[in-house]
């Protein structure tokens, strides 16, 4: 499955340094376009290349990192059908940390209302980008990683992604579920930096 990632930040880029270190190929967009991601992608070495976000858009899994309040706009105009969307988004940003009112909704339910068609995975927020970077082999296990969507095909999908780049991955349910007890703000499970030992 193509993959493409909207955010190259400190978690789009500490997913991309998975990927790469697997060897999985990727394309990584921001808002300022490929060229601002030349010394990245350089870095990350050949498995990983720049696009725009409209390019990163068309893979069969696209991962999404960006800044909540940014969200609407990096997804704006975006077609969707389909597609597995990653959505490793949490509802608070810097400076301020103030949590987003969701109305008693979870966030990931806001996050799928901005790509209608696609089908979205809740993953890879619960960690820091410096954590989610490191090697997921540790203390003799894998890193745990917890994913939770509606749609069990693109659950599937992602589960085997995150075992591909040697994570230990946690079905935790429906977005409704699942989410909320992933969620940062607000849930137990964030920051809990866990290794499963097989
Ligand atoms: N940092 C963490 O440890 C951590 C942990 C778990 C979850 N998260 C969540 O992950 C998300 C990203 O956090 P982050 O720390 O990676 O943020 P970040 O370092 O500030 O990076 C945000 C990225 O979003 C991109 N972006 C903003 N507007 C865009 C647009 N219109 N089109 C395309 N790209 C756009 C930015 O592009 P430019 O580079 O061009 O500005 C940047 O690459 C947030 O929702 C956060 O809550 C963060």
């Amino acid at each position: 499955m193509s993959i493409g990632i909207i955010g190259s930040g400190a978690i789009g880029t500490a997913f991309a340094r998975t990927l790469a270190r697997a060897g999985i190929e990727a394309t990584i967009s921001n808002s300022r376009g490929p060229d601002s991601l030349k010394a990245l992608v350089r870095e990350l070495g050949p498995a990983v290349k720049a696009g725009t976000r409209e390019e990163a858009a068309r893979a069969d899994i696209v991962f999404v990192a960006v800044n909540w309040t940014k969200l609407q706009a990096a997804l704006a105009g975006l077609k969707w059908s389909g597609h597995i969307v990653i959505d490793a988004n949490n509802p608070i940003e810097a400076p301020l940390f103030k949590p987003v009112d969701l109305k008693g909704r979870v966030s990931s339910e806001v996050v799928a209302d901005l790509v209608p068609g696609a089908r979205v995975v809740k993953a890879f927020n619960h960690l820091r980008a410096e954590v989610l970077a490191a090697d997921p082999q540790s203390d003799g296990g894998h890193r745990v990683l917890f994913y939770s969507g509606d749609d069990n095909a693109a659950k599937a999908a992602v589960a085997s992604l995150i075992e591909q780049i040697g994570f230990a991955g946690i079905d935790l349910g429906s977005l409704a579920v699942g989410g909320k007890l992933a969620q940062f703000p607000g849930g137990p499970l964030p920051n809990q930096n866990l290794i499963k030992v097989n």
